[in-house]
């Protein structure tokens, strides 16, 4: 599915959208350049969770707890150089600790993505300044339900 958005608010929302479909143990791999809108996404998802405290780009901490519905780890590998310093703040426990995780710049350690997991690929596009695409690939039966059902919320086609 690819979705295109026109606004920072239009992003967030479609995060929310998604947030509200996820679930203890959910994985979401955000890939991406700067500015590509992921952090703002990762807002709207812990809208969609029903996390009150703000969320804020979690540069200077691998992993970031928030508590909504269930926990949220917003998770962010821009400055992790190996799966090693993963190792180190036991990462394997944040996915099975009964919380949702997001991860900014997955991309940067694959070797840290379970075997399914919600791929959003966020580029920039044209017309405008504010014009961003968002590219869902779901890898597993869970996901490919979700991106399903965010489909038919929002109206998109798949
Ligand atoms: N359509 C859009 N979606 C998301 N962010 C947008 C959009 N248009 C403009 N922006 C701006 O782009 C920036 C995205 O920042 P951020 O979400 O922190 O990016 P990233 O986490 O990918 O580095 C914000 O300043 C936001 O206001
Ligand atoms: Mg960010």
């Amino acid at each position: 599915m690819q979705v295109f958005t026109d606004s920072p608010e239009a992003t967030e929302d479609l995060g929310e959208e998604l947030g509200k479909l996820l679930q203890p143990d959910d994985v979401v791999a955000l890939v991406g350049e700067l500015g590509a809108g992921k952090t703002v996404f990762v807002h709207g998802i812990a809208r969609g969770l029903g996390v009150e405290d703000t969320v804020s780009s979690p540069s200077f901490l691998i992993v970031q707890e928030y508590r909504g519905q269930c926990p949220l780890f917003h998770c962010d590998f821009y400055r992790v150089n190996s799966y090693q310093e993963l190792e180190d703040i036991g990462w394997e426990e944040y996915l099975n600790r009964g919380g949702v995780v997001v991860i900014e710049w997955a991309n940067l350690i694959p070797e840290a993505l379970p075997g399914e997991y919600l791929r959003v690929v966020f580029s920039f596009c044209e017309p405008s300044a504010s014009s961003r695409c968002l590219e869902f690939y779901p890898i597993g039966r869970r996901y490919q339900e979700i991106v399903k059902e965010l489909a038919k919320r929002c109206g998109y086609w798949e």
